[in-house]
């Protein structure tokens, strides 16, 4: 019972802790941190980071046709290693260093509620 008590104390400190970082995986709220400066909080590749010496815009993520391309593993791919690592522009940072592939997971769920699509089937 004790330990119980114990175990949940600590539980709440850690997600007392956690609430000022983005922690827990809520793919909006990743992506309002990680990725919005570039693509937009509405998804629409206009960030606030986006100059006009940038020379590729950031993927319009609202844009159906050209996501409806692009798998979740595509996408996968792209946010963990980068824009060079499928042949785009190294303006697309590489984040495996900083996030998880399960929040890449959430974050990916809220790139599909932008473009309102599923990516290729099958
Ligand atoms: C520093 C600016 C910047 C940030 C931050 C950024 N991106 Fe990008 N992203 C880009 C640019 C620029 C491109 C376009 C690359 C191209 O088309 O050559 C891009 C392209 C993409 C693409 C499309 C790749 C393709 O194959 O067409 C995806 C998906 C993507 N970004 C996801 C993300 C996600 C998810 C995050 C947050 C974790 C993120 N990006 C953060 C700049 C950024």
């Amino acid at each position: 019972m004790l330990k119980r008590i114990v175990l949940l104390i600590l539980f709440s400190t850690v997600n007392l802790l956690g609430a000022g970082v983005v922690s827990a995986a809520d793919g909006d709220q990743l992506y309002n941190f990680y990725c919005a400066q570039c693509h937009g909080q509405g998804g629409k590749g206009d960030g606030p980071n986006v100059t006009q010496d940038f020379a590729t815009d950031p993927r319009n993520f609202t844009n159906a046709d050209e996501m409806q391309k692009l798998s979740d593993a595509d996408i996968k791919n792209v946010v963990l290693d980068g824009g060079p690592a499928v042949s785009k522009s190294a303006l697309m940072p590489p984040w495996s260093k900083t996030i998880s592939e399960a929040d890449v997971v959430e974050i990916t769920k809220t790139l599909r509620k932008f473009c309102n699509c599923e990516g290729p089937t099958g």
